[in-house]
């Protein structure tokens, strides 16, 4: 059986985010994809475009130039239906511009109905100085507000976010690792990088 043409290449993840970080290791390392982290002396510039895919372009391109190798950035977040997509590009940012994951998840928990629609988005960009490429691939992940935190698995808004892809009442925080990165905005949008790397 033939390797796929992705085994064996390296990308720079520019991201600060320790738990991205782990979360994208998982994923494309056994895809043939090795994660080299980002140099401590490269800045990351802000993170002020009005989607996904702008603020994750604008990251993984900074660190291609810096770095003159292939990088890839993940910019995502949670869209509430009740609060008309908010928060959105500023999930980070939602409780204020220095916000815990704890405050943000307080927020949304006090301004969204229980069982209310949430959905992760997960924008994905490659640049390859290289070649000259720049693409960026989605994910997303359909799921409700819990009415009660669960899970201690995850990061961020998982407590509180119920995948309908379970079929059942657990939160994304209570799902394995397997588990959440075959349903999570983020493993399809690693899944959609790696298919376009193969011939
Ligand atoms: P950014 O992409 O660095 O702007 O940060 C995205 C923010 O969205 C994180 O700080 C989390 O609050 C939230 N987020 C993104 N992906 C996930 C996830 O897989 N689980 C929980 N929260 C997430």
């Amino acid at each position: 059986m033939s390797e796929p043409s992705s085994s064996g290449r390296v990308v720079v993840l520019a991201t600060r985010n320790a738990h991205k970080v782990v979360e994208m290791k998982r994923l494309l390392e056994p895809a043939g994809l090795a994660v080299e982290p980002l140099p401590d002396e490269i800045e990351l510039p802000p993170e002020d475009g009005t989607t996904f895919a702008d603020n994750a372009l604008v990251k993984a391109q900074t660190a291609a130039a810096e770095t003159g190798r292939p990088s890839i950035a993940d910019d995502s977040g949670v869209e509430a239906t009740a609060l008309g997509g908010a928060p959105g590009v500023r999930s980070a940012r939602f409780a204020g511009p220095s916000a815990t994951d704890e405050q943000n998840l307080e927020k949304l928990v006090l301004e969204a109905p229980a069982d209310s629609r949430l959905r992760y988005v997960c924008a994905l960009a490659y640049v390859n100085p290289e070649t000259g490429d720049e693409r960026v691939f989605f994910g997303d992940c359909r799921g409700r507000l819990a009415r009660v935190r669960a899970g201690s698995n995850g990061f961020g808004y998982d407590p509180v976010f119920i995948p309908d892809a379970t079929g059942d009442n657990r939160t994304m925080a209570e799902l394995t690792d397997a588990e959440k990165d075959a349903i999570s905005h983020r493993g399809h949008a690693v899944r959609a990088l790696t298919r376009w790397l193969r011939p």
